[in-house]
């Protein structure tokens, strides 16, 4: 599958592969401050093997696809879309900026955008779902950006609050 899209001269989106992971891609995914929205519980420190590993399965199972946004081909963003169930024409989807330095551009709500669209115009998926930490004020604002709308609150958790947002 070898869908893109540019955005303008250097900033591209395109699947991830396994020979786009660099030293800043694990970083972001062991720095706590970084990850503290985006995973429940402790979570084994990634390695290059793992997340390798990851991205592989994400290239072979067809109910995921790893998006990644690309700066002059050093990729900067990732965005995951799973639990794709064309039957029902339903999909979940995250994002994640590797570092500050990228932040606030843009970028994010740019990519959600290209994942949407992708799912929209080649799988026929019409409801997108996001779950978004209450408190994570940035991904709620891009999400919106994107086109959706909270939904409901999360009713598995109780420790926090998790906002499930929706596109349809
Ligand atoms: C959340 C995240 C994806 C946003 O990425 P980004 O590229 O900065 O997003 P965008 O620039 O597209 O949009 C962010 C919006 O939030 C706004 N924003 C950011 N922090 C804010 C704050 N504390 N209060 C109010 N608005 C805020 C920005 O101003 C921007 O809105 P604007 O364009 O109207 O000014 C990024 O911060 C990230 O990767 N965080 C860690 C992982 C994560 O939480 N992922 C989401 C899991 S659901």
């Amino acid at each position: 599958m070898d869908w893109s899209r540019e955005i303008c001269a250097d900033l591209t989106i395109r699947l991830v592969d396994i020979s786009d992971i660099h030293p800043g891609y694990l970083q972001a995914l062991n720095d706590p401050d970084r990850i503290k929205y985006m995973h429940i519980g402790v979570r084994p420190k990634e390695t290059e093997e793992s997340l390798s590993r990851y991205v592989a399965r994400s290239r072979d199972n067809p109910a995921e696809y790893l998006f990644g946004l690309f700066n002059k081909n050093e990729l900067i963003a990732t965005s995951r879309t799973h639990d794709i169930d064309q039957r029902a024409g339903k999909a979940h989807i995250g994002v994640l900026v590797f570092s500050n330095e990228h932040e606030g551009k843009g970028y994010a709500t740019q990519l959600v955008q290209a994942v949407c669209d992708f799912l929209k115009d080649n799988l026929n998926i019409s409801k997108i779902s996001a779950g978004i930490m209450a408190d994570n004020i940035a991904s709620k604002r891009c999400f919106e950006k994107a086109g959706f709308h909270f939904h409901s609150i999360h009713p598995d958790y109780s420790d926090f609050i998790c906002e499930i947002w929706v596109k349809s």
